[in-house]
């Protein structure tokens, strides 16, 4: 069986970090209109996975839960970013005069890349008509054919997690060294002013976990797994965060939630050891991933950034370990990230409790409890 991380193409599936193939930094400026495919776009004759999904049978599944968008309302413009088998450019909706983000299989990819990659953007558009919306969710707008294949049009994130991240960073070497200066610099004016700033910095960061932690209590209360959490998957609306790419979103059900898993499921680097090793796995797989994720925001780091994929394998997958976590940080953050990423599933909390815990911490750098609405959103799914 072909999955998307076994493909040719994605040579580096490690390599999801800042100034990764998926960054729209390495878009080429000259290929500024949509090429025709150069290779032939044919229907997928059978592509009934091992997890049972049938195209010809999403098609009309589609046809009845998404809004049909006419080719003719859109004009392409600059490409916003690509991933291993899908390209995402901005378009002029000449109905609501908005530009919008269409979705679609790469051109440059072979002809049976491209056909799975039409396959995963119909099952996208699947999950995404039939989810309820969530402001830390892409809003789907609708689906489209045309002459180039199967498209979706989704709101457009006008602010990739790479580019905010890069901001953080900056904002962070500005002010002095917080792990030095917090015990160095004791009650003196610039103390207090600099921890006004690290505590603003702090804030920041973990209201874009608290939001990530939201989506996915958000999904997994509608039985979904999002299996693909990682940085190039993620964007901002201004202070907010927005999950995308729902290629490899699935619906779960049974006692336990487990599944004999497709063992490349998602990138390398934030994948749960169970579905890397191929064993059964549920949606704390994602947990996982979230957990990474919170050392990243929190750390400002890319976590195993010197692996290859061998080396990840052997020491994380294998040899269960896991990036430090410094001992300044606070203990109720320590603590999330360590169970989040916990070898065994069951430990691991609820993206509830992690949205929980965020906020009780978001208190103490002074943030308000006032998107409390949400959790009683998500509670009342
Ligand atoms: N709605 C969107 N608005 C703006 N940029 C987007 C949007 N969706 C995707 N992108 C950009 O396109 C890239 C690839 O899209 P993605 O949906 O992740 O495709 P793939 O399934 O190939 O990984 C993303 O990393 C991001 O930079
Ligand atoms: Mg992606």
């Amino acid at each position: 069986m072909v999955t998307r991380e076994t493909s040719p193409v994605d040579t580096s599936v490690l390599e999801d970090g800042l100034g990764d193939s998926e960054d729209s930094s390495d878009v080429d400026e000259e290929e500024e209109l949509f090429q025709p495919p150069q290779t032939e776009c044919v229907a997928s004759p059978q592509y009934d996975d091992e997890e049972g999904y049938d195209v010809t049978a999403l098609q009309p599944a589609i046809r009845k839960s998404g809004t049909k968008v006419e080719p003719s309302t859109l004009r392409a413009s600059h490409v916003l970013g690509k991933g291993a088998f899908c390209e995402v450019r901005a378009n002029l909706c000449s109905k609501s005069e908005h530009l919008v983000a269409v979705k679609r299989a790469r051109t440059d990819v072979v002809a049976n890349m491209h056909a799975l990659a039409e396959r995963d953007l119909r099952i996208e558009s699947m999950m995404l008509a039939s989810l309820k919306p969530h402001i830390n969710i892409v809003s789907y707008i609708g689906w489209g054919e045309d002459a180039y294949g199967f498209f979706i049009v989704l709101d457009l994130v006008p602010e990739t997690f790479h580019a905010r991240f890069s901001k953080w960073q900056a904002e962070s070497q500005r002010l002095p060294n917080e792990a030095v200066s917090r015990r160095i610099l004791t009650k003196c004016w610039p103390a207090r002013c600099f921890r006004r700033r690290w505590d603003a910095l702090w804030a920041r960061r973990l209201g874009a976990a608290r939001d990530l932690a939201s989506a996915l209590a958000h999904l997994h209360s509608n039985s979904v797994m999002f299996r693909d959490l990682k940085p190039s998957n993620l964007g901002f609306r201004g202070d907010i965060l927005i999950l995308f790419d729902f290629g490899l979103a699935k619906v779960f059900t049974g006692d336990d939630g487990a599944f004999v898993p497709t063992p490349e499921t998602g990138s390398a680097r934030f994948m749960a050891p169970e579905v890397a090793k191929g064993e059964k796995y549920d949606h704390s797989c994602d947990i996982y991933s979230f957990g990474l994720m919170l050392w990243q925001i929190s750390r400002l780091r890319m976590p195993f950034v010197d692996y290859n994929e061998a080396i990840h394998f052997q020491t994380v997958v294998q040899g269960g370990a896991r990036p430090k976590l410094p001992a300044r940080w606070q203990s109720d953050l320590k603590y999330l990230i360590s169970i989040s990423w916990a070898e065994e599933r069951k430990r691991r909390p609820t993206a509830i409790r992690a949205y929980d815990t965020l906020v009780t911490i978001l208190e103490s750098y002074g943030a308000p409890r006032s998107i409390d609405s949400i959790r009683s959103e998500i509670k009342s799914c």
